[in-house]
């Protein structure tokens, strides 16, 4: 019997999508180019079905894969980002593919790459993506799904994703918990939407890491508040978040934040999280976001500030010299009113700089949307973002309720529910950046979100003594509050008495 899908690539991602495709009724031929990794499946997949329901077959080659697969071939490709993507492609090529065929990419493969692929395999093939969210366990069990692409490939690649993706709960818009292997989730909203022309859906993805990124960094804030200016122990902040969890910040990186913070290590019996080292590491995705941000003009400040947190913390020798010779302010002594009022402080300030992330990482979707003509649809981008990947929130439903009722919306914090939150909880806020900062413990993304409100609300900058500066030393120019936009005016600083004058275009 030959297969639905051909799946290549059998690493942590490729291994349990092609398990959750098989819970899903369909039967796939894989191939790595490890075969341990191939028999590893195969025994996998029978021990959960059982020898005769087992829906996976496993090949030795690229040529074996495609004489496995019912025509036009449908093949999902799982591997690194960058090179082996296109060394699976040329060898699909080689092994006879065809112009009919679809070749899916599933890696954390930067936007740009995808468009020149899809440029590139012209007429050999149907170059389709899909960025997937979610870790291993996603995988597995329901990813949140960002498919671009060719219109006719996602027409046959659609019921595949939405039987494979995470599902929502339409009443609730909570995820709808998954089942174990063997038992797909069949009901709820699917977390797989079409978002645009290839490179959109990656871009998107790429997006979603940025906010990852800062919605990590900012709880890893209020962490170390906690455990460095009020003294808490890692048990009692992993507390504090469980109760965090209950309300508004109702989120996975919380969760497992508190799970992080409970772990005993087996070694030493302290807390786990004492003894992993304070450097972070990161593969490319939130820095790629920045500079997207910085290339489109979009102020991501957030976003930027938590890739150059993770920067700062790979200093580690250069910050243990520096601990030495640099000093910061006395410890403040705080009674428990006082430490539970900064408790309280920081659970707002986390969720007010946690709404300016998205606003910035949605805006910015909406800056390069416009720039490369994606007509993206945030609401629908919000809804597969509520289940299956790493920043699944409650939170998210608002988005998509935000989106949903204005989708010109510019910014989120111009939505009337958000803006209303802040209201109520920007006094917290600014307090719990005025106790850090006067702590000495570093919040960059805290404060640079509370800079990006407090800009993004200011009707007046100073941005017009700069313009005055760079006309002084450089002839650029300046346009007037009184005159209409694009009048261009300079004055010779440097000849007093010389007459403003109006540069003719
Ligand atoms: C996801 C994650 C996933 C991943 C990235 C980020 O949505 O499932 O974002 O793509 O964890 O690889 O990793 P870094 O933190 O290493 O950049």
């Amino acid at each position: 019997q030959l297969c639905d899908i051909g799946f290549i690539g059998l690493g942590v991602m490729g291994k349990n999508l092609t398990l959750n495709l098989a819970d899903n009724g369909y039967r796939i031929a894989c191939f790595d180019l490890d075969q341990t990794k191939v028999d590893g499946i195969l025994a996998q997949d029978a021990a959960e079905r059982g020898d005769k329901a087992a829906r996976i077959v496993g090949c030795r080659s690229y040529t074996e894969l495609l004489s496995r697969l019912k025509a036009p071939h449908l093949i999902i490709v799982s591997v690194p980002a960058g090179e082996p993507v296109d060394h699976v492609c040329n060898h699909l090529i080689d092994a006879g593919i065809g112009a009919d065929d679809i070749v899916v990419d599933t890696g954390n493969s930067l936007w740009t790459d995808s468009v020149a692929r899809e440029q590139h395999f012209k007429g050999k093939f149907i170059f389709f993506s899909t960025a997937v969210s979610g870790g291993e366990v996603g995988a597995r069990f329901g990813p949140s799904l960002m498919p671009s692409g060719d219109p006719y490939a996602w027409t046959r690649i659609k019921p595949v994703w939405e039987a494979i993706a995470a599902k929502v709960d339409p009443a609730t818009g909570k995820p709808l918990p998954a089942k174990g292997p063997g038992q797909p989730v069949t009901e709820g909203e699917p977390c797989a939407t079409y978002i645009g022309p290839v490179g959109a859906g990656h871009y998107v993805k790429m997006v979603h890491n940025g906010i990852e990124y800062a919605d990590m960094q900012l709880i890893c804030e209020a962490y170390q508040v906690m455990r460095q200016g009020l003294g808490m122990a890692p048990q009692d902040i992993a507390a504090t978040f469980r109760t965090w969890n209950q309300g508004v910040l109702n989120s996975y990186l919380i969760e497992i934040s508190a799970e992080v913070l409970e772990k005993q290590d087996d070694e030493t019996g302290e807390p786990l999280v004492d003894m992993i080292m304070d450097k972070a590491g990161q593969k490319g995705t939130g820095l790629w976001t920045a500079v997207s941000a910085l290339q489109v003009g979009s102020p991501a400040q957030t976003i930027a500030q938590a890739v150059f947190a993770r920067s700062i913390s790979s200093l580690k020798k250069e910050r243990v010299h520096a601990a030495t010779m640099l000093k910061g302010p006395e410890p403040v002594e705080l009674s428990s009113d006082e430490k539970q009022q900064a408790v309280n402080n920081l659970q707002d300030a986390l969720y007010c700089s946690k709404i300016c992330a998205y606003a910035q990482g949605f805006q910015l979707m909406d800056m390069a949307s416009k720039e490369h003509g994606w007509k993206l649809d945030f609401a629908e981008i919000a809804k597969i973002w509520r289940a299956g990947c790493i920043i699944r929130a409650v939170f998210l439903q608002s988005i998509t309720q935000a989106y949903a009722s204005n989708d010109e919306l510019a910014n989120l914090l111009l939505d009337p529910f958000f803006a209303s939150q802040i209201q109520a909880f920007q006094r917290n806020w600014r307090q719990a950046v005025a106790d850090a900062t006067l702590m000495g413990i570093p919040c960059a993304a805290m404060s640079s979100a509370l800079n990006y409100y407090d800009s993004y609300r200011s009707e007046t900058l100073p941005a017009n003594l700069l313009q005055g500066q760079r006309d002084y030393f450089g002839a650029h120019t300046y346009e007037r509050v009184d005159q209409p936009e694009g009048r261009k005016f300079h004055i010779e600083w440097s000849q007093p008495g010389q007459p403003q004058v109006q540069i003719k275009k």
